[in-house]
């Protein structure tokens, strides 16, 4: 059989990334970071669209190089159609149809929330593949999720969030603490010095399976004020604390309710996904349900945690062996359901 090769493209928000794929195997996968918007505070969606415009070649011929393929031996183009921001979206959808259109092989459309999920299936020696069904936490920037994976196209949510995103409540914490953009990644760091239970956060009371993050970013922010007021240093002074405790409330709530997603579905397989996922934490604390629980838990290969094309690239192999090609007149969606 003659080996299918995938060119994934991804640029949904601020990551402009290409990948190859050899069948299920990642021959390259190479991501410019953006690093315009730290200074910001978040992802200025303008300047992130201008930024793919200016990645998204030198991106993908990196990526070709690296993979040692020629365009023409390309089999198939996979890319985010969404959700994420629309001007970032457009630019790897134009892209991505005008070189299948000029390459003439077939297109594949992918949705961003299921390519995260899809990472799992990528082949690699450190890491399990999850049977079905299964069940992922999916945590990022913009999405947190619970869902039960029945298939490879077969998506339910069970619960989610119903205001801010788990990586918006690391972020808009550690901009609380005057860190950069992406504090998340920052906020993991910091605990790693500091005591977990040196404070308090209380946690939301949120119905079944869903959660919610924003009232615990106002506790954080009204502490801070109210300490800062008594001590100006109190950030300065305690920043390790205050993070590992953040981080250990943020822990606890994902790790509640995974515990009553299997006590109501009964599946212990379970697996993380999205940006989030990459938090040491969440990671050590989800290995240890193995011991503690017998759950078989699927941890992503670090790589393949924060926005990448390789997640975008193994779901357009499903897709591709399923024939589940797009037309070229298909359109970007900035919001887009599992
Ligand atoms: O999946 P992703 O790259 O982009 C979206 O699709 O949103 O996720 C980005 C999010 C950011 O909020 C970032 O702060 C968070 O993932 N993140 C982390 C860590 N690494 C990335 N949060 C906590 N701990 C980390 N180590
Ligand atoms: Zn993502």
């Amino acid at each position: 059989d003659n080996p299918i090769y995938i060119l994934g493209i991804e640029s949904s928000c601020d990551d402009t990334s290409a990948s190859v794929l050899k069948n299920n195997e990642i021959l390259s996968n190479v991501t410019a970071n953006q690093e315009v918007h730290s200074k910001y505070g978040g992802v200025v969606p303008e300047l992130a669209s201008r930024a793919h415009q200016q990645n998204i070649v030198p991106v993908v011929q990196q990526a070709l190089v690296q993979a040692n393929i020629k365009k023409e031996e390309l089999s198939a183009i996979a890319f985010t159609k969404g959700p994420g921001l629309m001007g970032s979206l457009l630019v790897g959808t134009s892209f991505a149809k005008s070189l299948a259109m000029g390459l003439e092989i077939p297109l594949l459309d992918v949705n961003h929330m299921q390519a995260h999920i899809l990472a799992h299936f990528i082949k690699n020696d450190t890491s399990k593949i999850p049977p079905f069904p299964f069940i992922c936490l999916t945590i990022s920037g913009g999405h947190t999720q619970i869902v039960k994976v029945s298939n490879y196209f077969d998506f339910e949510i069970l619960g989610e969030t119903i205001d801010d995103a788990v990586g918006e409540a690391f972020d808009k914490s550690a901009k609380i603490l005057g860190l950069p953009y992406p504090g998340g990644p920052l906020i993991d760091k910091y605990a790693q010095k500091g005591n977990p239970k040196a404070y308090k956060f209380s946690k939301p009371k949120v119905g079944d399976l869903d959660f919610s993050f924003s009232g615990l970013k106002t506790g954080i922010l009204y502490f801070i004020q109210r300490e800062q007021k008594n001590n100006p240093n109190f950030i300065k002074e305690n920043l390790f604390d205050i993070c590992a405790s953040i981080q250990h409330t943020i822990s606890e709530i994902l790790m509640d309710k995974l515990k009553n997603t299997v006590k109501q579905t009964q599946i212990k397989h379970i697996a993380i996904a999205g940006g989030v996922s990459a938090n040491s934490e969440i990671r050590k604390r989800l290995q240890l349900t193995e011991k503690h629980f017998g759950w078989t838990t699927y941890i992503p290969k670090f790589e393949y945690t924060t926005d990448n094309a390789a997640m975008i690239a193994i779901t357009g192999y499903y897709k591709y062996i399923n024939k589940h090609y797009s037309n070229v007149s298909v359109t970007a969606k900035a919001r887009l359901k599992v």
